[in-house]
């Protein structure tokens, strides 16, 4: 396998403050695996054992890590990354309308990436903790709600401009 993996010099001096907080290195697992989804887009299995090295634990318990918790992927996402929920606030004030809405807008299914590699999405079953915004979804990590069709029509528009001012990965998208 000819893949690695190093964190950046940056990463690493936040790894070492972060180790230095804790009795034990794995208690460091979670904020480790953060600052690796932010630097690669997602976790590998040449990162899973980078981490278990680092953190002088079995790569099976990284493993179970990340397949616990949702907010860890093994898939490449787009420049964007959209997490809808779907929970049961969110069901009430209307989410299966803003899905489908959102799902026309952006022309591939939840669990997709734009054909330009733009903007990849997810309706996530479990409440991402900001009842209050329902229905609401979580764009690169931040709120947005409550939400209506309108808001859809902005954040995507948002999204779009923030990757032509940037450069977007036009060639990457496959529609996966
Ligand atoms: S149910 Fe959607 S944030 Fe709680």
């Amino acid at each position: 396998m000819s893949e690695t993996f190093e964190f950046t010099v940056e990463n690493r001096q936040e790894i070492d403050r972060i180790l230095s907080r804790y009795p034990v290195k794995r208690a460091a697992m979670l904020p480790t695996l953060h600052l690796a989804q932010q630097q690669h887009g997602h976790i590998t299995s040449v990162i899973e054992e980078h981490v278990a090295r680092l953190l002088e634990v079995p790569v099976v318990d990284v493993r179970e890590v990340i397949s616990f918790y949702s907010l860890f992927t093994q898939k490449p996402l787009g420049n964007h990354h959209i997490r809808l929920c779907m929970s049961i606030s969110c069901w009430v004030r209307g989410c299966d309308q803003i899905r489908d809405y959102l799902q026309e807008k952006l022309g591939v299914a939840p669990e997709h990436t734009t054909s330009d590699g733009n903007i990849s999405w997810e309706a996530v079953p479990d409440c991402l903790g900001a009842c209050e915004l329902a229905p609401m979804l979580q764009l690169d990590g931040y709120f947005e709600g409550p939400l209506q069709e309108s808001d859809v029509d902005q954040i995507l528009s948002r999204c779009r401009s923030d990757s032509a001012a940037n450069g977007s990965k036009a060639d990457a998208g496959s529609g996966e």
